[in-house]
């Protein structure tokens, strides 16, 4: 299907690299084999704003300026990639940010609401319950604090993760696709972590449309496999709705893997860190405790466990998220 992009505003340094993890499959490989490791380095997409979050805001903004909006409003947890990233596309933009955020605030701000503060965006903070409880009261009480000042507001959901937002990874499908196409081969399995959704909604309905027998799956960072199957079907299916496009989404393959969430949302065990230091040490790359790190580290065990052993290549996504590693700093003690 030739897919018919809506406005976009080009701000992530495309294509990102596809690079192999050789030393990571060497550690990894059993006896009877196991794939090549590749990551997509999702991660590079830019310096402040990098990671999966910019591939989507690239649409969003597209559509904020379509709307003449001059005010983007998001919601996140006090270290969100997504309102980091949001933060600076809007100053790069002129435009005004207004975040909503999960949790309380106190002392010098560190990692992603560093960035925050620096790109001059304004932060709310709201108590866990509330902000689950009232998070659409919320966006409604800031879309009208703006209109009565004159501003019009775009509303982004959690993660940009919706029928919009899913474009990212529509053309990151593509991206990868062409990636991989000219190195010569054709994963069996792409990985990324899953935290909202759309990320893994945008590269399974990429993947499919494209054709491709490439596996996707997300390693879910909180929530349960339940969960994410639904919401990625409704992002897709919103997609759909918004887009008009005739395809059947039943026969869409939507895997998730819940078995490494661990402790909660944001909280890892010791072995996650490991893989953090691992990563690190052995390829030189960066992951985060919330995101990539829990799922690099999943990936990790099922490997050991030969679960990808019939396989020949494998991509992981990195999504980025490298600044909420630095609020995480007392859990690598073992280092020292
Ligand atoms: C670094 C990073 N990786 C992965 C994800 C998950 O992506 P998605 O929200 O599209 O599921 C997020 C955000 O939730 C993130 O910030």
């Amino acid at each position: 299907m030739a897919l018919s992009y809506p406005a976009r505003i080009p701000l992530a340094q495309l294509p990102t690299p596809l690079q192999p993890l050789d030393r990571i499959t060497e550690k990894y490989s059993t006896p009877h084999g196991g794939p090549r490791i590749w990551v997509k380095r999702d991660d590079l997409t830019e310096s402040g704003m990098s990671g999966n979050k910019l591939r989507k805001l690239e649409f969003v903004a597209g559509a904020a300026r379509e709307q003449g909006c001059d005010t983007l409003i998001t919601c996140g947890g006090i270290q969100s990639n997504h309102c980091r990233t949001t933060a600076l596309v809007g100053a790069k933009l002129g435009m005004r940010v207004q975040l909503i955020l999960r949790g309380e605030h106190s002392g010098a701000a560190d990692g992603n609401l560093l960035l925050d503060e620096l790109a001059g965006a304004a932060a709310t903070f709201y108590p866990p319950r509330q902000y689950f409880e009232q998070l659409q009261e919320l966006f409604s009480h800031w879309e009208t604090f703006y209109a009565e000042r004159g501003h019009k507001s775009l509303c982004i959901p959690t993660g940009a993760s919706d029928g919009l937002g899913i474009w990212g990874y529509l053309a990151g499908a593509e991206e990868l696709h062409s990636d991989c196409t000219s190195v010569g081969f054709e994963p069996e399995h792409i990985i990324c972590a899953t935290g909202s959704g759309g990320t893994q909604a945008g590269l399974t309905l990429g993947m499919h449309l494209l054709g491709s027998s490439s596996r996707v799956t997300g390693f879910a960072v909180c929530d349960n496999a339940e969960y994410f199957k639904r919401k990625v079907r409704e992002d897709i299916h919103e997609w759909q709705q918004m887009t008009g496009a005739e395809f059947s989404g039943h026969d869409l393959d939507i895997s998730v893997n819940a078995d490494y969430i661990g402790p909660g949302y944001a909280i890892a065990d010791e072995p996650v860190y490991r893989a953090i230091a691992e990563a690190a040490s052995l390829e030189g790359l960066v992951l985060d405790p919330v995101y990539t790190g829990k799922a690099f580290y999943g990936l990790l065990q099922e490997l050991h466990k030969g679960s990808y052993q019939d396989c020949k290549n494998l991509v992981f996504v990195h999504t980025g998220g490298q600044f909420g590693l630095f609020p995480h700093r007392e859990n690598f003690s073992f280092l020292r």
